[in-house]
């Protein structure tokens, strides 16, 4: 696993915030719950609203939590500390309860609509001269997140007095996975390592577990899984369960249940049978005692979440049994105890024959599904991710959501960022799972076409009236002071959140949302973010994988920098088939894998057609000449190129705004994601370069506009000393295919080159490689002059020279004259070799 990146304040970025340090420095752990004292009118008009009383009528766990956070955001936002009652007191108050409570202490309030479960209504009630602010949960989950719902209110500056709101969740599954490892590390986790595990055992100090679990009560998250689906099988040996039981104890006070991924082949690899068999009814009672063992521990477990036959997971094909045995296996044992199982969808083949156009990955849920449905038991929910390869960064809906009905589903989505940037490029992926859970798979009865049937009502089980399902997201936070690896990837977790609670919410409302209780309520700052935000996934897509081509990364590595090749001619599946020609996967019923023909009717007319398929999926589902004309106008070449350069332009204008944020946003913030967006604007540059040279490689069609661009010296044409030239693959990662690298153990080298331009105001940019084996230094001079210097020292995913260690320094305000001599020296350290691609000399106009 990468560990997460350090983004540093430059120094340079320090001088210009001298003017931000009259605000504090914040380090993000606190993320959206900061409750920062409000100012102004804001601050008058609330502590007139807000009373001095927050009476709770039960004295519950949750409502004790519910209290103390009122009275916690309250001192916060209002600086004022409200005093904690119970039973009604005879002046204004904050009055929580369940509506029960509330009706057996003030029947004459007539509070008698039951919001669903786990919703609250928030009303304003009052008798004579007193104002209450009653919180009445239908439940004591809808306590707490009622209490949260009206903190928010606060925080986002909403009327709160004249109350009368009632919410419930849209699904009953709300959950979050993690994907940690019992020794501590977080299988595709960027923000740290676990807060649950350390050394095969739960952490002694589970703070943080707490901490995470009111973070997601705060948005109404109701369950957690805490280890890897690439389980372990020791999470269910019994001497495991004490530890599994305390980190229970610490997410209950959040309502917060615990679930466990399991391996199904644990009856034999701990329990010592000489079988896994789900149909073997030893194995039954084996999973019958392990997990009422489990319930002994933990009464309130959530489920169980289970990766069968799935990339070298053992599964039911074992023994030729079904998806459905192996689900109800579990579930059986689950049922009495009133547990989920929720069993992925997330299986195919991982050795197919790519040389037969016939096969497709994207095909494996539906056809390892849709048979089956009818066969789970009522405690099953199927689990599936939102497209149907694997979290790239465009994908249709898989078609599976389309296809069952008398089975509950749930949707997978990724909020760590694995295919997106990791932690380190700004990717809000609020729109892009909008566009999934809003998408019509057209699969209501055929009585009733009209009625629409988006995947968001599929997954909560609202078309087919199923008993439960929901959202599930991955989370995969760690113990990194922001939790996510940098500040603003936080924003995809409050967005699942706010989904998973009401998926009609818009993309604009939670990111307002979510910047205003981040970044404070200052509307320049509101503005910039958002924008920023609501851009990014389509500036993500222009420059990794625009068209529906997928994410064209390193598919067989670290799934970070940009490998064109890497999808091809392997098993894996993620194929995107370009070659001389043309590119794309034909996925059609007529003649290509059928894939299409998965979708109900109404879908699959309008992919099946040229005419009709959307640009952004053309790829995905077709197979085309790089001359074949876009909807846009564009061919798809001209296109690929068009995208990669709106995309690198796009991340350098996201560095510009948010310098325009400089004393709006506290220091340490502020620093940390400008140098989050200056790497990310060089990367996008990486990306840009390598993804256009490839194509116009393959396609021997050459780019139609004539870009503007800073003149570039390779580092190869420089005056080298010490320095040697070293070839780089795949080619397209280096410019020119080539790199300098100065040799283990040489003191240092340099790259020089004498200038021969107009006088004037220079950015000069450096790529150079950041590998993982060292921490080289990099010094450069303009004449005697020193203009800058920095480490390398970023811990990117990778020991080579390739487009995952290119690097850019940009080194801005440079005066140059014709015969000046900028001279870069490199500091080899350890096996990294202080290498150099090349530099731009970009005029300042
Ligand atoms: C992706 C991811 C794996 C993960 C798998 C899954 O393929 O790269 O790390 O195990 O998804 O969802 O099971």
């Amino acid at each position: 696993m990468p560990s997460s990146p350090s983004f540093k304040v430059a120094g340079r970025a320090v001088v210009l915030l001298a003017a931000a340090a009259a605000l504090d420095a914040e380090t993000g752990y606190n993320a959206w719950l900061r409750y920062a004292k409000l100012t102004g009118t804001a601050l008058d008009q609330y502590r007139q609203s807000v009373p001095a009383v927050v009476a709770a009528m039960g004295d519950s766990r949750l409502e004790t939590s519910a209290q103390s956070e009122l009275i916690r955001g309250i001192r916060g936002m209002l600086g004022r500390t409200p005093r904690a009652e119970s039973g009604i007191p005879q002046e204004n108050a904050i009055v929580l309860g369940t509506l029960e409570q509330i009706r057996h202490h003030a029947p004459q309030w007539r509070l008698d609509i039951m919001p669903a479960a786990n919703g609250y209504w928030l009303k304003t009630v009052t008798a004579g001269r007193i104002r209450y602010t009653v919180i009445a949960g239908s439940d004591e989950r809808g306590v707490l997140y009622g209490a949260f719902a009206l903190l928010r209110k606060i925080a986002l500056g909403d009327a709160i007095a004249n109350l009368d709101e009632k919410e419930s969740p849209y699904a009953p599954v709300r959950w979050v996975n993690q994907w940690d490892n019992l020794d501590g590390t977080i299988e595709r986790g960027y923000g740290g390592r676990s807060i649950f595990w350390d050394n095969l055992k739960a952490r002694e100090d589970l703070t943080r577990v707490s901490d995470y679990g009111r973070m997601l009560a705060s948005l109404g998250i109701n369950g957690c899984s805490i280890n890897n689906v690439n389980a372990n099988p020791r999470v269910l040996s019994p001497e495991f369960a004490p530890q599994v039981a305390r980190i229970a104890d610490a997410f209950r006070p959040w309502g917060v249940r615990v679930a466990i991924a399991v391996d199904f082949g644990s009856p034999q690899t701990i329990g010592g049978l000489d079988t896994f068999d789900p149909l073997d009814s030893r194995v039954a009672a084996w999973w019958k005692s392990r997990i009422d063992d489990l319930y002994g521990a933990i009464p309130d477990l959530g489920g169980i979440v289970l990766k069968a036959d799935s990339e070298g997971r053992v599964g039911p094909s074992t023994y030729g049994r079904t998806h459905a045995d192996a689900a109800n296996v579990l579930a059986r044992a689950l049922k009495p105890h009133g547990g989920l199982l929720l069993y992925r969808g997330f299986v195919y083949d991982h050795h197919m024959d790519w040389r037969n156009l016939k096969n497709d990955r994207g095909r494996a849920a539906y056809d390892n599904f849709h048979d089956l449905d009818g066969k789970f038991d009522d405690n099953v929910i199927v689990q599936i991710k939102n497209g149907p390869i694997d979290f790239q960064v465009r994908e249709p809906a898989s078609p599976l959501f389309g296809a069952l009905e008398k089975t509950n589903q749930a949707i997978e989505l990724q909020i760590t960022q694995e295919y997106f940037g990791q932690s380190r490029h700004m990717v809000f992926l609020v729109p892009m799972w909008k566009e999934t859970l809003d998408f019509d798979m057209h699969a209501g009865q055929a009585s009733r076409p009209a009625v629409p049937t988006p995947v968001k009502a599929l997954v909560a089980g609202k078309t087919f009236e199923r008993p439960t399902g929901g959202l599930v997201g991955v989370a995969n936070i760690g113990l990194d002071d922001n939790w996510s690896g940098n500040q603003l990837s936080q924003a995809n977790l409050y967005g699942f959140g706010r989904l998973a609670w009401n998926p009609d919410l818009s993309a604009q409302k939670i990111a307002a949302e979510w910047t205003r209780q981040t970044f404070g309520p200052d509307p320049q700052v509101s503005a910039t973010i958002g924008q920023m935000l609501l851009s990014s996934w389509r500036t993500f897509e222009n420059y990794t994988g625009p068209l529906g081509l997928q994410t064209l990364t390193d598919i067989t590595g670290n799934h970070y920098g940009v490998n064109v090749e890497a999808s091809e001619r392997n098993g894996w599946g993620q194929w995107h088939r370009a070659d001389e020609k043309g590119v794309g996967m034909d996925r059609t019923a007529a003649s290509g894998t059928g894939f299409i023909g998965q979708y109900r009717a109404a879908v699959a007319r309008v992919y099946e057609s040229l005419e009709t398929c959307p640009d952004d999926l053309l790829l995905f589902l077709h197979h085309v000449p790089y001359t074949y004309q876009l909807h846009s106008g564009k061919t798809v070449i001209q296109s690929i190129y068009d995208s990669h350069y709106e995309g690198a332009a796009a991340v350098a204008q996201y560095v510009r705004q948010w310098k325009s944020l400089a004393g709006l946003v506290d220091e340490e913030r502020y620093g940390q994601v400008l140098a989050q967006l200056e790497y990310q604007a060089g990367q996008a540059v990486v990306w840009r370069d390598a993804v256009n040279t490839w194509f116009r490689r393959a396609s021997q069609i050459p780019d139609a506009k004539a870009r503007n661009l800073p003149p570039r010296f390779e580092a190869e044409a420089m005056s080298l000393e010490g320095y040697a030239v070293s070839d780089v693959t795949p080619m397209e990662d280096a410019s020119g295919g080539k790199a300098v690298a100065c040799p283990a153990g040489a003191p240092q080298c340099t790259a020089s080159l004498r200038f021969s331009g107009e006088p004037g105001w220079y950015t000069l940019n450096v790529q150079y490689f950041d590998q993982a084996n060292g921490t080289a230094h990099y010094r450069v001079w303009v004449g005697n002059q020193l203009v800058d210097e920095w480490a390398a020292d970023l811990r990117l995913p990778t020991a080579k020279l390739d487009s995952t260690s290119s690097t850019r320094r940009v080194i801005s305000g440079i005066a140059l004259r014709p015969g000046d001599t900028i001279r870069i020296e490199g500091r080899p350290d350890g096996a990294e070799s202080a290498a150099l691609d090349y530099l731009e000399i970009a005029r300042v106009n």
